[in-house]
């Protein structure tokens, strides 16, 4: 497939590295580039720059794309601000999954991504219709694709990131404050 990133920078290059070895034909644009290129260069692209810049470069993205969004928006003192619902309002003809906001850049440069047995799981927020295009992408990265729900989810998401950066500056294992599995339904989690 051919894969457009607007971003030359971590993510673009840890993540286009990992679909090129997949065989994916990609194509990334930082400011010095040629962002229209990247922006119409196939029928994904992934949104890689600081999200105060997300809105503003969607100008050179096709209509009808299925973009996804890794960027985050983490405020001082690890509060969180929401991009995905920028972006989906600025361009309501794109179908945007949010996806690869929650681990660190060097995940995707390593030889494997299973951690402790377990694949890394990613989950992934929007439109159905393109959450079938990204899952394979997320496959073809030796990870686990994650249905995380609709666009209304996305910024839970991104508000996941944001407690997460906050524990792991904080020196916390946020992996470790999860139960590792249901214990019971779940209803007793829930709010009634
Ligand atoms: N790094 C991570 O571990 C990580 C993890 C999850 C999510 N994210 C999110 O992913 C996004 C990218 O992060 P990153 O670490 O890859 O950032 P980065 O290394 O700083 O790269 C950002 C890229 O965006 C480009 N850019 C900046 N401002 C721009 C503008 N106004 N117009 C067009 N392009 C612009 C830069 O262009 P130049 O090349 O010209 O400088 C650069 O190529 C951010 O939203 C971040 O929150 C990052």
């Amino acid at each position: 497939m051919r894969i457009g990133i607007l971003g030359a920078g971590n993510m673009a290059t840890a993540l286009g590295a990992g679909w090129r070895a997949a065989g994916h034909d990609v194509m990334a644009s930082g400011r010095s580039g040629s962002l229209a290129d990247a922006g119409r260069f196939g029928p994904v692209v992934l949104l890689a720059v600081p999200a105060t810049a997300a809105v503003e470069v969607l100008a050179h993205i096709a209509p009808d794309t299925v973009v996804i969004d890794c960027t985050n928006a983490v405020t001082p003192g690890f509060g969180v601000e929401h991009p995905y619902a920028a972006i989906t309002a600025a361009r309501p003809d794109l179908r945007v999954v949010k996806a690869f906001n929650l681990c660190h850049d060097s995940v995707w440069r390593q030889p494997s991504r299973v951690f402790g047995g377990r694949p890394l799981a990613v989950p992934m927020c929007g439109p159905a219709s393109a959450k079938e295009v990204v899952a394979p992408l997320v496959t073809d990265l030796g990870c686990t694709p994650l249905d995380a729900g609709g666009p209304e989810r996305a910024a839970l998401l991104e508000s996941t990131a944001a407690f997460a950066i906050g524990l792991w500056f904080a020196g916390a294992d946020a992996q470790a404050i999860l139960q590792p599995t249901h214990t019971d339904s779940g209803d007793s989690l829930l709010t009634r």
